[in-house]
């Protein structure tokens, strides 16, 4: 889908639709279709009696020869003017399939309503990300999969809502960014989306590779034999139970100033996570192919800096294997040694994250990173503590973490602060090595966190990110798909743009 910002004075193209939103249906017929001729508005006017444009309403009328579009829809929306992001997220999901199974192929959108939390070039950014996003399909399993044809053009009113007060020309050009996110975006989610059997640790890596390459970022791809030279004795040791070699990508875009210390991303790879010898119970386990979504969002990250050409150095790592029971496979008692040479019991290999990540820190150390941000689905119990409507940061650096939770909100991927207190480091104690890789019942996202700790550059800025409540939904959820989310590659993006809008406010330009 295309979408372009359509100045409502303009004469355009007809379209097949005209969507708009009611908060009451007076006020519809008043300001929901401003540029249009009276005859709509007694459209809108005559389509919203019967239901009085409630919230969930929707009115669906024929437009006069002459107006904008053909047909007029009318989607309630409840009584305020302003709406949270994730209703908004759900209402533009809703409008999306009901296009799409009334055969819309083109649509102007006429989007009334401020947002919370942001202001209005942020809401603009997240109403459209949100908008391309809502018409994700992953299908490509399906022999046949339903034919209903996508809307191929949205036009997007200026002057209402968020458009308020912006010039086309820069509307255009956020549209343009915007268009590149949800674009990498929907690679994202593919991959995550792909079956663990079609997306072993080389087709990952490949994938990012061939990506990365096609957008000139630097890509290396380190081996088993390289891992092996490197001493990621973590990697090596979750990968001993399966068929499948390990890879170790490495990203590098440099967009920023030459030397410039650049932010170092590291996302958890597992492609599956049977759990290994401390194998799951087979209830969902299927779910466990997203356990890679660490390594999507920052291989994602640095695709989009790279469309967007972020002028900021940035560098992507992800370890991927497979954790699965075999007879090589690492057990529950061994010690494993990791690439700084500490030690750690294995108490359960089923926390094989934080096993293989704990190599990937500390390997972010060559290059003096500014920040390290590691994006992991780490740990069940973030899930218990926040269900599904946000992921859960840690970090012992304030201002990192308030940078990381603004940019949260603003493009709603919501993060919650968890402590890194070294009060917890107690839970990790073993009697034969120098750390556990669990910390028992109480505080299991934490005792995650707190080994992680363990690995991050003497004196790094680290914030470590536990998106397994967000990562992905086994169900349609506040406007999303089933299966994976795109999680934190918004959130990211925002927060590099934050700093270097920061730093050109103390530098100068
Ligand atoms: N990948 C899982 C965490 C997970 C669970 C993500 C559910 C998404 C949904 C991780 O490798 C894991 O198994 N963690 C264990 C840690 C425990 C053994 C300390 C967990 O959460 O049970
Ligand atoms: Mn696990
Ligand atoms: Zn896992």
């Amino acid at each position: 889908m295309k979408v372009v910002i359509r100045d409502p004075k303009k004469k355009a193209p007809r379209c097949g639709a005209y969507v708009t939103f009611a908060t009451q249906p007076k006020d519809v017929a008043q300001k929901a279709v401003p540029a249009a001729p009276d005859e709509v508005r007694k459209a809108a006017e005559g389509a919203l009696a019967p239901t009085g444009g409630a919230e969930g309403a929707l009115a669906v009328a024929p437009l006069p020869a002459g107006s904008p579009a053909e047909r007029l829809y009318v989607f309630g929306a409840g009584p305020s003017e302003t709406l949270s992001p994730r209703k908004a997220r759900a209402l533009l999901r809703t409008v999306m399939k009901m296009l799409e199974k009334n055969g819309e192929t083109s649509a102007i959108v006429d989007f009334p309503f401020a947002l919370e939390r942001m202001d209005l070039a942020e809401s603009r950014e997240f109403l459209l990300r949100t908008f391309l996003l809502s018409a994700y399909r992953f299908d490509r399993y399906k022999s046949d999969p339903k034919k209903t044809p996508e809307l191929a053009r949205a036009r997007w009113n200026l002057g209402r809502g968020a458009w308020t007060d912006v010039s086309r020309q820069d509307a255009e050009r956020e549209a343009r960014e915007v268009a590149a996110v949800a674009a990498v975006s929907t690679l994202v989610r593919d991959v995550g989306n792909t079956p663990s059997n079609d997306l072993v640790p080389r087709h990952f890596a490949a994938w990012a590779a061939r990506e990365g390459k096609a957008r000139g970022v630097a890509v290396r791809v380190l081996r088993k034999k390289e891992i092996e030279k490197e001493r990621m004795g973590g990697l090596i040791a979750v990968n001993r139970g399966a068929a499948e070699e390990p890879r170790f990508v490495v990203m590098e875009y440099r967009g920023g100033r030459r030397g410039e210390a650049p932010v170092v991303l590291v996302g958890k790879g597992v492609t599956f996570d049977s759990g290994g010898i401390s194998i799951k119970p087979s209830e969902k386990m299927g779910e466990m192919k997203w356990d890679m979504m660490g390594a999507a969002t920052v291989v994602g990250v640095i695709l989009a800096a790279a469309d967007t050409r972020l002028p900021a150095n940035v560098v992507a790592l992800a370890p991927l294997t497979e954790n699965l029971p075999s007879g090589t496979a690492y057990k529950p008692g061994d010690i494993v040694r990791f690439r700084n040479g500490k030690t750690a019991e294995i108490d359960n290999t089923d926390a094989e994250g934080r096993v293989i990540l704990a190599d990937a820190l500390d390997y972010a150390g060559q290059w003096k990173p500014s920040a390290i941000v590691d994006f992991a689905t780490l740990t069940g119990a973030a899930l218990v503590a926040l269900g599904l409507e946000a992921a859960v940061i840690f970090s012992p650096d304030d201002s990192l973490s308030a940078g990381l939770i603004s940019a949260g909100e603003r493009t709603d991927e919501r993060i919650w602060r968890l402590p890194v207190w070294e009060e917890y480091r107690d839970n990790l104690r073993s009697d034969w090595a120098d750390m556990k890789n669990t910390g028992g019942r109480w505080g299991g996202s934490i005792n995650g966190a707190m080994f992680l700790k363990e690995f991050v550059p003497e004196g790094t800025a680290w914030a470590h990110l536990d998106i397994a409540p967000t990562a992905n939904y086994d169900s349609e959820h506040a406007g999303y798909p089933n299966g994976a989310t795109s999680f934190g590659v918004a959130l990211t993006l925002r927060w590099l743009r934050d700093r270097l809008a920061l730093r050109r406010a103390v530098d100068g330009p």
